[in-house]
């Protein structure tokens, strides 16, 4: 295990030496973001010289045809200053060092031969028995992929080297599927090597969540419910289902962004704080936050669907009619919804959270409205001008954190407005190059699963939304429609409204201005 000395020592040396096997080497998360990932690791001198990376997929091409693909596919981002990963050149050493690492192996993850196969290149790779499975690939062969790696013996740790399977996300479809899959990969791997991602974790501003909350000693006096009035957690993009359609129809927004991204955000928040920081002790909290949450009720969930609209001036089509969608598909693209967490710190405040695609405008935050000041000594000032205090935690695009407070207005009255002071992170730190990947690859080669999620609190995230599953599924209602463009259904308004709650306007705020 971690110790709390070895996390802060990370990021100083390189990795473990080790061969990293890309189940769906030929996709488009391999791509997208493992490779600049790789890159960008390299490029840190992150990576031992030993480390190799072995791509397989079903696709037949040759270890050139691959490298050439996935270089095009880099220099392309170069293109293109609104991707997850851009840079303006690329830079050839960093590239090389991953490229002449590369292999190819073209091969079928259904057929128990392919393993034999793999194992074979794995002996001949060189760097050191230690080995980590990436499961890029389709939700329906984390089992059969899992399976088939203990079959043909090489999950088997021999002679001190580690073998550590990553999963991505979608980790089962609710509770049931879940359970089932922890089961089935607990058959065959102890929990210690199986690394389930979710990279909301990779971000740095999450991450800085924690350091807000435990490295601070100003905050944790109030961040409970004498002082919380209510929290908010958004998570809104501008970008549609586009040719996602295949996955996105069984998924739906739930699925795809609330057990797992948005409770990240809710643990990382919420969590009480852990003794160490130690991969356990962090994770043993995350575990108990996540078990305090109370079942979501279906009257405390909204869902909506996009329609045609307009997105930042350009027209786009409604969700019913992207490719691979049924034209009568009842999948939501938007949902709100209202959960309690029945703990001595947070009994009787609500957090509410969103998500959507083709809203108005990007935005990844959490926001917490504290209580009113309880006496209102500038009785002069009208109500609306008193705003009570929030702060402010910008994941995305924002890499920034908020605090909104009240100031006298310059003048002879005693009048207030509203205000912010805002830590910006580029202001402070040089942003290292980042797509999320980067530490979590890094932190897997150093067995360190402290951002990784454990099967109890992934269970437990399926469960408190399983009402909401099964209730959508026993109902012939259609999500309420929205406009492409707008904030999603007025219905989630309605949901906040209840309380005397409203949600964060989603047009960016003129900086420095608390808008609410
Ligand atoms: C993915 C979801 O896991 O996260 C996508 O499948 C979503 O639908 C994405 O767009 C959001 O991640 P980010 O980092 O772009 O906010």
């Amino acid at each position: 295990m971690q110790t709390s000395s070895a996390r802060a020592a990370a990021g100083t040396r390189p990795a473990p030496p080790a061969t990293i096997v890309f189940f769906g080497g030929g996709g488009d998360l391999t791509k997208r973001l493992l490779m600049p990932a790789l890159y960008n690791l390299a490029g840190s001198h992150l990576l031992d010289p030993r480390t190799r990376f072995i791509g397989v997929d079903h696709v037949p091409q040759s270890t050139e045809q691959w490298r050439a693909s996935l270089a095009a596919t880099m220099r392309s981002f170069t293109r293109d200053a609104s991707g997850e990963f851009h840079v303006r050149k690329l830079d050839p050493k960093a590239w090389s060092w991953v490229a002449q690492r590369l292999t190819y192996l073209a091969a079928d993850f259904d057929d128990p031969a392919s393993y034999g196969r793999i194992g074979a290149l794995l002996d001949s790779t060189g760097a050191g028995g230690n080995v980590v499975f990436y499961l890029a690939v389709a939700a329906r062969f984390f089992g059969p992929v899992v399976d088939r790696l203990g079959a043909a013996g090489l999950l088997r740790e021999t002679k001190g080297c580690f073998r550590r399977v990553v999963i991505e996300k979608p980790f089962g479809s609710d509770l049931a599927s879940a359970q089932a899959l922890n089961q089935r990969i607990l058959k065959v791997l102890a929990e210690s090597q199986v690394y389930r991602a979710d990279h909301f974790l990779g971000k740095e501003t999450v991450q800085n969540i924690l350091a807000l909350r435990f490295g601070n000693g100003i905050y944790e006096p109030i961040w409970n419910r004498r002082y919380v009035d209510y929290v908010q957690i958004t998570a809104a993009e501008t970008i549609g289902v586009e040719d996602r359609g295949a996955f996105y129809e069984p998924t739906g927004a739930l699925r795809d962004m609330v057990p797992n991204h948005l409770f990240q955000l809710l643990t990382m928040v919420a969590m009480e704080p852990p003794t160490t920081f130690d991969a356990e002790a962090v994770r043993n909290e995350k575990a108990k936050l996540v078990s305090a949450i109370a079942p979501v009720a279906l009257r405390n969930v909204v869902r909506g669907q996009y329609r045609a609209g307009r997105v930042a001036g350009t027209k786009v089509v409604g969700y019913r009619r992207e490719p691979n969608v049924a034209r009568t598909s009842r999948t939501e693209t938007y949902v709100a919804l209202k959960l309690a967490i029945e703990n001595w710190r947070w009994a009787g405040v609500p957090f509410y959270l969103r998500t959507g695609k083709r809203l108005g405008a990007r935005r990844t935050e959490v926001a917490v409205q504290f209580k009113a000041a309880p006496h209102r000594l500038f009785r002069e000032t009208e109500t609306a001008a008193v705003m009570p205090n929030m702060i402010r935690l910008q994941c995305d695009p924002e890499h920034a954190i908020q605090t909104c407070f009240n100031a006298k207005i310059p003048g002879p009255a005693m009048e207030l407005a509203p205000v912010a002071t805002t830590f910006r992170y580029a202001d402070y730190f040089t942003e290292r190059p980042s797509v999320g990947y980067e530490t979590l690859l890094y932190d897997c080669l150093r067995g360190d699963p402290l951002l990784f999620q454990r099967a109890d609190a992934i269970e437990e995230s399926w469960a408190a939304v399983q009402p909401v599953l099964t209730g959508w599924h026993q109902s012939r209602a259609a999500p309420e429609p929205y406009a492409a463009g707008t904030p999603g259904p007025v219905a989630a308004d309605r949901l906040l409204a209840r309380a005397g709650h409203s949600w964060l306007p989603l047009a960016p705020t003129p900086s420095g201005r608390q808008s609410a």
